[in-house]
């Protein structure tokens, strides 16, 4: 464990500081020279992204965990949705419904409505939902389209942006053992009425909640709906849904836990500083909420060791350990798991996690060696008979499900999304997306080595179908107060 002096808390990171993503302490000299080469190349490489402005990348998932995770995804178009079972919660009254008879075609429409809405959606109990392929279907999919979707940043907009190639956009998870059901906006909203769903997380979990407003926004007709960024200029970021009375949020707080990168806005700390058991601050926007989708992954893969200060920011300590990336990730989760049991009742709050999203900056693991990271992908990794390693650190996989399973009183949901994902090389925004705010330009779209973004999604895309995960989880599950 090395101990330093932390640099400036908000210090932004400046593109001429590049040296500043290497390893702690003294080590073994061939193996330290190695990793800070390592480190220092990828972080050249990679700190054009967003929001993540030095990543490095380490291969650590073991070929025998992943040989298992392998799956065979076929391009299949003919296969087609297998109804969803959809059961009336309600008994509909009879007498109602033939004096109904005589009502105009527009009041049966809307009492047609009504009634999709009193549904309890059923998703076989005991499927394994993550475990499946990828089918195209360009029927069904995407759910909605990038052009209606008024609340979608520039980040995401690929087509806006000059991607050529739409099919990413066109598939659709299919479990091997149950069907996943079709999003339907109406239902969603109505088991939203007056309540808060909230993603809390970094940027991957806010692209995951754009989809979210995009996917519930389509049924909201205009003037009935809002989305203000930064309430107060603070972590907060609220769609609105007036009719329904229900709200769609996201919260930034990038490691659950209070950081040195928790401004909303600046994020471009060069020396990321965490406080693996504080979290009452942030967590204090968290009670109350109805339904809560946390994650947390890409900021920790910046270094290989985690530095963790030793006091508080607000009493203006500096000293920090830095300790193994596994090892602080099961700190930060066990606050979080305990603030959970703690503060969550639930039998009024569903706890959702999403495991890690996982970057395609390596082609060579999907066997295209002249490939640049994930530009010019249009398809989905098919057919492997070896085992894909896209440098996903397994090991907070493994922390995350441990965490969660030892949780007692309040069961949270584990979204596995991660391997599925893996395989969607084709997903990212690629060369399509932002840079410092602004579009990339023709020159810079031209040199995807230097500014290709393989972490983030295009949406509509893969995040939609995250969120048909939620959707099967919370509509089929018994209502709640
Ligand atoms: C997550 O899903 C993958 C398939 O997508 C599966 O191989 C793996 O066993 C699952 N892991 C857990 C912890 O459920
Ligand atoms: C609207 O929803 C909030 C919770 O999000 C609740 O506290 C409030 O009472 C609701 N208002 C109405 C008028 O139902
Ligand atoms: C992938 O496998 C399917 C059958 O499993 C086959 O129809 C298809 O042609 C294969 N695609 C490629 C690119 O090898």
């Amino acid at each position: 464990m090395a101990r330093r002096k932390a640099f400036a808390m908000k210090h932004a990171a400046v593109f001429g500081n590049r040296g500043g993503g290497g390893g702690g302490g003294a080590k073994n000299g061939n193996l330290s020279v190695f990793v800070f080469v390592f480190t220092v190349l990828l972080f050249v490489t990679f700190m054009y992204n967003e929001d993540i402005k030095s990543l490095a990348e380490f291969p650590f998932s073991s070929s025998a965990r992943a040989a298992a995770r392998s799956t065979d995804p076929v391009h299949d178009g003919d296969h087609r949705f297998t109804e969803m079972s959809i059961e009336a919660a309600a008994s509909v009254d009879k007498k109602e419904m033939s004096i109904e008879a005589a009502a105009s075609v527009d009041e049966k429409e809307k009492e047609k409505e009504k009634e999709k809405e009193r549904v309890t959606v059923h998703v076989a109990e005991g499927c394994d939902l993550f475990e499946g392929r990828w089918v195209y279907d360009e029927v069904n999919y995407p759910v909605y389209r990038e052009g209606e979707c008024e609340f979608l940043t520039e980040q995401v907009t690929c087509m806006r942006n000059g991607r050529r190639d739409d099919a990413y956009q066109k598939w659709r998870w299919q479990p091997r053992d149950c069907d996943l059901p079709r999003f339907d906006a109406r239902v969603l909203l109505e088991r939203l009425r007056g309540k808060r769903l909230m993603f809390v997380g970094d940027s991957l979990n806010r692209n995951q909640w754009e989809s979210m407003v995009c996917l519930v926004q389509s049924v909201i007709p205009p003037g009935k709906k809002s989305l203000v960024k930064y309430v107060n200029d603070g972590p907060l970021n609220v769609f609105h849904a007036e009719e329904y009375n229900a709200t769609v949020e996201f919260y930034w707080a990038p490691f659950l836990v209070e950081s040195n990168s928790d401004d909303p806005k600046v994020h471009s700390i060069q020396h990321r500083i965490i406080m693996p058991g504080s979290i009452a601050k942030h967590a204090a926007n968290w009670k109350g909420v109805d339904y809560l989708v946390f994650n947390t992954y890409i900021w920790w893969l910046n270094t290989l060791q985690v530095k963790v200060l030793r006091g508080s920011f607000d009493k203006g300590s500096t000293e920090y350990d830095e300790i193994e990336r596994p090892t602080a990730y099961k700190k930060v989760l066990k606050t979080w798991a305990k603030w959970v049991e703690r503060n969550v009742d639930p039998k009024e709050t569903m706890v959702f996690f999403m495991s890690m999203s996982p970057n395609h900056i390596t082609s060579e693991a999907w066997d295209n060696p002249t490939g640049i990271k994930c530009a010019m992908e249009t398809l989905p990794v098919t057919n492997r008979t070896t085992p894909l390693d896209v440098g996903t650190d397994w090991r907070l996989f493994t922390v995350a499900d441990e965490v969660i399973r030892s949780m007692k009183k309040v069961p949270v949901h584990f979204v596995n999304i991660t391997a599925l994902s893996e395989l969607r090389k084709d997903a990212h925004t690629s060369v399509h997306t932002l840079r410092q705010g602004k579009l990339l330009t023709a020159e810079q779209q031209a040199d995807p080595a230097t500014y290709a973004d393989c972490i983030h999604w295009c949406l509509p895309g893969l995040p939609d179908i995250w969120n048909e995960f939620l959707f099967a989880r919370i509509v089929s599950s018994p209502r709640r107060k």
